[in-house]
């Protein structure tokens, strides 16, 4: 049995997946991207492996992605995290049509056809307002971690209306609502509504079908899933794999060239 790897060296974490002939994950990591791109694609690659228990010689080919995609010395070749996240969640939800992918730094919305193949793609430019990084900056103003700004979001009942579109200006009208008296849950709401309806627009620019599946960190928060979906009007995919989309797409790339490289009769051996 070979295996095959992706790893998705984001600007804000590394993910690692590692998947047998048949599609199954059995190895993954998640980290922190930090300063040292190179270090970050190298322990989450050993990390997924120890995972999975796999031997590194045991894997047959690895594709990095993301924005470090090059930085990922010991893979075999890099594919845009546009195609590796179309190509994870159309292998996750196979009736995918739109795709939505919001990281620590970009939004990108990805219209696919019923092939699973890209029509048309866009993303926000060099701009953080409606992703992860926005969110941080709200967190951060709000002293609150990650794992409770999705929770905290859903107790609103009296939601602020956020007006900056910019990051950097996004913790300063934080604090001046909290000045204001309103409470931290009515203005993180606020602030999951204003990215959901920036990353609305986006997925206009591309067309929205059903179904639509969600990928990228801030799947993990449960606010930004309810607020897209209201915002849309639709319900959206989401599981387990959401965070690890884009390096589940490098590692079925990685894995159609192992099958690619194979004499007939081997593929044949292989698939029985
Ligand atoms: N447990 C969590 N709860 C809520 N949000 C989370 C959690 N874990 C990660 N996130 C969000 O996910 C973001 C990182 O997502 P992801 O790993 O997809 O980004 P990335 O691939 O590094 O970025 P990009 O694709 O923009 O280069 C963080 O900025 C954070 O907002
Ligand atoms: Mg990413």
């Amino acid at each position: 049995m070979a295996y095959a790897a992706g790893v998705d060296v984001g600007s804000t974490q590394t993910k690692a997946v590692i998947i047998d002939e048949h599609r199954n994950i059995v190895g993954r990591s998640l980290g922190d991207t930090g300063a040292n791109v190179v270090v970050a694609a190298e322990t989450a690659f050993a990390q997924a492996l120890a995972d999975g228990a796999i031997e590194e010689s045991e894997v047959e080919y690895v594709i990095g992605t993301g924005y470090g995609r090059y930085r990922v010395t010991f893979g075999n070749d890099q594919v845009t995290e546009i195609s590796c996240h179309a190509r994870g969640a159309v292998q996750i939800f196979p009736n995918t049509r739109t795709v939505v992918d919001m990281g620590g730094q970009d939004t990108k919305a990805i219209r696919v056809n019923d092939k699973g193949e890209i029509e048309d793609f866009c993303m926000n430019d060099k701009c953080a307002a409606g992703t992860g990084r926005f969110l941080g900056a709200a967190a951060a103003a709000l002293d609150l971690g990650l794992d409770n700004l999705g929770p905290t979001a859903l107790k609103a009942t009296k939601p602020v209306r956020i007006s900056t579109t910019c990051t950097v200006f996004a913790e300063s009208e934080v604090l001046s609502w909290l000045g204001k008296g309103k409470k931290v849950e009515d203005i993180l709401w606020g602030v999951h509504q204003s990215i959901a309806s920036r990353s609305a627009a986006l997925m206009r620019r591309v067309g929205i079908e059903d179904e639509i599946t969600f990928t990228g960190g801030v799947t993990r928060n449960v606010a930004m899933v309810k607020a897209l979906g209201e915002r849309v009007d639709k319900k959206l995919n989401v599981s387990e794999e959401s965070h690890y989309m884009g390096a589940m797409g490098a590692a079925l790339f990685a894995l159609d060239r192992i099958f690619a490289s194979r004499s007939p009769a081997q593929a044949a051996e292989a698939a029985r």
